[in-house]
């Protein structure tokens, strides 16, 4: 055992803990299977409860720390108690925007055994993925108010993208479909809205272009996000990987979500992919408060992001074990991917998984 991967375990809010346990049971079975030297941190004080405690949302001191590793594995951010968005922008954006985690990847495949809400699609059908990018758009908080509270108010809300930020976006993206190598076609579709967001989608149209003539076997393709929505929906099939602005990712990786069986199989990886960068790894649901202890929350999506962690560091074996033992559990032992209705605890989810590894 000569490598050494350190991961910091940030459980989060909510049912984000019990998931997160699973996760790290399965990692450190699938790294002695592997002779992966692994070991684990924990910062489960970053979270909601410590908010309401304390008043303290996250140190600049922790931010610190966690810089520190390559690879966080999170949870989930939201508390019931808490103003909303609080604790999203102040924990899970600041985190993507310190660590400059400028790819949000999030895989969409129909899992064998798992029920799609669309009528004779099949995991030959659902198979491709979305490459949102994490740092721009209107995410950054850009914005303000004039006249608040007052019947003259003016908002804004200001959508940013720079050429720096698309083009490594778009140039990840080609890279991935490259060693994606789908037998079906190696495809990049770019979804956006260039025919109304003139200015901001037209530098990501240009840029994509331009990117595009440097991977002649990867056809270069477009869709408008409306459109996009209506396809996934018709011909899944259709997808390759797509690459998107972070509003529009959001926006259809929930939708691609449910295609793929809902949010408790649907992963996402907050990647900075530059030598040394941190990158982190999370389920896409949310913190789900009323389902809170009591171990009915479905723990795939997290082990999933635990793969896509594994994979990320370079361990491709171990990563295709747990994706492999994923594939066997929800093909031959779970009733359905909806907490409560799993046919088995959360925590007996873990173990499947472990012992199939
Ligand atoms: C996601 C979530 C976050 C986002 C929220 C919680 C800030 O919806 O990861 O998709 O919008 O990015
Ligand atoms: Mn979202």
């Amino acid at each position: 055992m000569n490598q050494n991967l350190k991961i910091a375990v940030l459980g989060g809010d909510g049912t984000g803990p019990e998931v997160v346990a699973q996760a790290v049971k399965v990692l450190k079975a699938a790294c002695q299977l592997e002779k992966i030297d692994v070991s684990f941190d924990d910062y489960s004080d970053i979270c909601g409860e410590r908010y309401l405690k304390t008043g303290t949302i996250i140190t600049d001191e922790e931010v610190e720390t966690l810089r520190g590793y390559s690879s966080i594995l999170l949870g989930a951010i939201g508390h019931p108690d808490v103003t909303p968005g609080l604790l999203e922008k102040g924990i899970l954006l600041r985190l993507r925007f310190e660590f400059d985690q400028y790819i949000n990847l999030r895989p969409v495949k129909l899992f064998p055994g798992v029920e799609t809400p669309l009528k004779d699609k099949t995991p030959d059908d659902i198979d491709f993925v979305v490459v949102r990018e994490n740092t721009e758009d209107m995410y950054t908080g850009v914005g303000g108010f004039l006249k608040k509270g007052t019947p003259d108010e003016v908002a804004t809300q200001t959508a940013i993208y720079t050429r720096k930020g698309c083009e490594r976006c778009i140039r990840w993206a080609f890279e991935y479909t490259k060693k994606r190598n789908n037998p079906k076609g190696k495809m990049l579709t770019l979804v956006a809205k260039t025919n109304v967001l003139t200015y901001g989608h037209d530098l990501w149209w240009r840029t994509f272009q331009e990117i595009a003539k440097e991977y002649p076997d990867i056809k270069a393709d477009y869709n408008n996000v409306d459109a996009c929505c209506m396809w996934m929906v018709k011909n899944p099939e259709y997808y390759d990987v797509i690459v998107t602005t972070n509003m529009f990712g959001d926006i259809i990786t929930d939708l691609a979500g449910i295609l793929q069986g809902g949010m408790g199989v649907a992963a996402g990886g907050n990647i900075n992919p530059e030598p040394g960068g941190t990158s982190m790894y999370e389920p896409m649901g949310g913190s789900a408060p009323k389902y809170t202890g009591k171990n009915v929350i479905n723990p795939i999506a997290t082990i999933a992001a635990a793969a896509m962690l594994l994979k990320q560091e370079g361990y491709e074996k171990a990563a295709d074990r747990v994706m492999k033992s994923i594939m066997f559990v929800t093909a031959n032992k779970m009733q359905s991917q909806a907490a409560g209705k799993m046919g088995f605890g959360t925590s007996e989810i873990g173990d499947l998984v472990c012992e199939n590894l």
